[in-house]
């Protein structure tokens, strides 16, 4: 393997979905004592995930770092991916595409929840007092690869060589190449509206069936699918982009809801999705998804490649 290869090697980005994840946002406290503490646990993050990973041989185990544009040039001294910008809120007619705070996303992902508790554990005592938990997401696979509303989410996901083109930087921004942008954003159901509606909405909300997850046909006018609106095109072909959305639910208090997370070798791309969604195309016809589902968070992220964390550690 050539050294060019070594240094772009990407994180977990294209680990197969899981049946649990954890999505944690962290605050970094902004003095010199705690940025310094901060790069060495970043810095030893592939030992950490080792350290879990050993545990266990029929279990899967990934866990990718993503750092926001507020927290990275203190961080590593270094200029920001091209792309990378806190994420803009999007203010519908109707509908708003929050933006909240978060400098790291640990994306964690496994066979088993266990392994999640442990390694978190292992890294907020790393931490120590240097961060603040913003928000801890604990998601679960409903069904076989269902959302809470009932639905197979993640069938267009991008697979085989089509996966890295759609989600790891190359040579358009070559100090990057091997990284992913990612953007988050929690989303609440209202589940009992959502279940008022007759199963032949919501198929058309979506843009598949329910029970088969079939697709069904494009509207090429008037109010699109949520399939459609989050199909993007130019000259140059359609832009996949790779979701691995988990439900998670608090019942005992009625929440809910999906985390949606999008990863892409372009951000452009997803900011494309959100405004088709929430302003609409034609506007101001939203995603109906919108009317049944509230964003509460909206983050976005760089996932570098696995050197320049290791480097962070000096
Ligand atoms: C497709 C659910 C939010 C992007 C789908 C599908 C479902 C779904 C059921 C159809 C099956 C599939 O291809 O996966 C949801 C839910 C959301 C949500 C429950 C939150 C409440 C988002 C957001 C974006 C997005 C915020 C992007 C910014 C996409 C894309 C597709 C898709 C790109 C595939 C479109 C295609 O067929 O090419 N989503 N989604 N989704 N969604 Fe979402």
């Amino acid at each position: 393997m050539g050294r060019r290869a070594l240094e772009t090697e990407p994180q977990y980005i294209n680990s197969p979905m899981t049946s649990a994840a954890a999505f944690l946002i962290l605050a970094v406290k902004d003095d010199s004592h705690s940025l310094a503490t901060v790069r060495s646990v970043i810095g030893s993050t592939d030992d950490l995930i080792k350290d879990v990973q050993v545990r266990t041989i029929e279990v899967q185990f990934t866990c990718n770092v993503g750092i926001s544009s507020r927290i990275w040039s203190a961080l590593s001294g270094k200029p920001m991916p091209k792309e990378l910008a806190p994420f803009k809120e999007i203010k519908g007619a109707k509908h708003t595409a929050v933006s909240t705070e978060g400098d790291l996303l640990y994306h964690i992902r496994a066979g088993s929840a266990d392994l999640i508790i442990e390694f978190e554990k292992l890294l907020l005592e790393a931490f120590g007092d240097s961060v603040t938990a913003l928000d801890d997401v604990a998601g679960f696979r409903y069904f076989n690869g269902r959302d809470l509303l009932g639905f197979v989410d993640g069938t267009a996901n991008p697979v085989g060589l089509a996966l890295p083109e759609a989600t790891i930087v190359g040579d358009e921004d070559p100090d990057y190449a091997g990284g992913s942008y990612v953007v988050i954003q929690k989303y609440l159901h209202n589940m009992a509206a959502w279940r008022a509606q007759k199963v032949e909405t919501q198929e058309a909300i979506i843009g598949r069936t329910k029970f088969d997850n079939v697709e069904l046909p494009d509207a090429t006018e008037g109010q699109k699918s949520h399939k459609t609106l989050c199909t993007i095109e130019d000259s140059q072909g359609e832009y996949d982009i790779l979701r691995d959305n988990m439900p998670f639910a608090v019942p005992g208090k009625g929440e809910y809801g999906t985390y949606f997370i999008g990863y892409c070798r372009y951000l452009w791309v997803i900011e494309k999705m959100l405004e088709r969604m929430f302003i609409g195309n034609p506007p101001p016809l939203h995603d109906r998804i919108l009317d049944f589902s509230t964003a509460v968070s909206g983050v976005t992220f760089f996932v570098p490649a696995r050197k320049f964390l290791s480097d962070l550690g000096g």
